[in-house]
């Protein structure tokens, strides 16, 4: 895809504050001194059986873009891809399931988009509001900050499994509510601390949102894979090889850019390259500021989170993943 991209040519717009360079969540761009608009979209096929649940995921996974930039969502519309062979019913549950999640936001719905495919698709496509400067870019971890990561990992392996119907019911509705959890509230702990350093994990797993974070920063993520956050039943699925094809794409992607400590477990790695599907945001907060934030997370956020690592200046390596603590 970054192959593809950079075929194209360069946009300039001074309004452009953050456009198609950085690899970052969403493109954002001024239109007054004190407002920009933050625009993004994104859609996938079905990870859950239930219509519902999968509009409620598919919602809260495009919606995290715009506050994995700093922004409030204000308006979305629907992204549609639909077979004439399945009922409308399904359709109408997928959608309600996403409307509900744009109301959870307070954001409003206003039109959308569908077209016939084989294989359903939903997503959204989602315009935020942001102050200019006051947008969270993945350019913004500075050296001596505190990494977080507000959600657990190993949705993408849990996804999977419950694709071959290997989940039981407790491990299907833990995955199932982090993935429908809006990031708004990680957001909103976020600004009120000041941070600068912000993205949320998807696709490309935690080590390659990591990875894009480093680089754009400039500087080198030292990672704690003991503290990260990991839906339990991930760690056993792991181990038994139920991995998503895409883990192995992220391994890929950040080769040679990743330096792995020798006594790493081959299940928490795989864990780190999983990809995620609405995923928490990972937050570079100052050394300082970090309590007052994990104080905040413990009052808003319903989810796992934790501090997973520390910002360095920059070495050979985008990621270092060792076993050490402060
Ligand atoms: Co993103
Ligand atoms: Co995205
Ligand atoms: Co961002």
């Amino acid at each position: 895809m970054a192959q593809v991209l950079c075929q194209l040519p360069e946009f300039k717009d001074e309004n452009l504050i953050v456009g198609l360079g950085t690899s970052d969540d969403a493109a954002v761009y001024r239109v007054s001194d004190d407002k920009a608009a933050i625009l993004t979209m994104d859609f996938f096929p079905p990870v859950v059986d239930d219509p519902y649940t999968f509009g409620l995921i598919a919602a809260a996974n495009a919606l995290s873009d715009v506050y994995a930039m700093g922004g409030r969502p204000v308006t979305a519309m629907n992204i549609v891809c639909f077979p004439t062979c399945l009922s409308v019913d399904i359709m109408s549950d997928i959608l309600r399931g996403g409307a509900d999640k744009v109301i959870e936001a307070g954001a409003v719905l206003a039109g959308g988009h569908s077209i016939e495919d084989d294989e359903p698709k939903y997503g959204l496509s989602v315009m935020g509001l942001v102050h200019p400067d006051r947008v969270l870019t993945n350019t913004g971890a500075r050296p001596g900050d505190v990494l977080i990561l507000t959600k657990p990992l190993g949705t993408g392996i849990l996804n999977t499994a419950i694709k071959a119907d290997m989940l039981d019911d407790a491990a299907y509705t833990k995955a199932v509510e982090t993935m429908a959890y809006l990031n708004a509230d990680a957001c909103e702990a976020a600004l009120e601390t000041g941070v600068v350093g912000c993205t949320d994990i998807t696709g490309f797993g935690f080590l390659g949102h990591a990875c894009e974070m480093a680089d754009g920063s400039g500087v080198t993520l030292e990672v704690w894979p003991e503290q990260l956050p990991i839906i339990e039943e991930s760690i056993e699925l792991a181990k038994m090889g139920i991995i998503p094809a895409g883990a192995y794409n992220n391994l890929a992607f950040v080769e040679g850019r990743v330096r792995f400590e020798a006594d790493i477990g081959q299940e928490i790695r795989d864990i780190m390259f999983d990809p995620q599907t609405s995923g928490g945001l990972l937050i570079s907060v100052a050394f300082e500021r970090a309590d007052a934030l994990m104080k905040l997370l413990k009052d808003k956020c319903r989810t796992p989170f934790n501090i997973v690592g520390r910002v360095k200046e920059r070495s050979k390596f985008s990621i270092e993943v060792t076993g050490k603590r402060f």
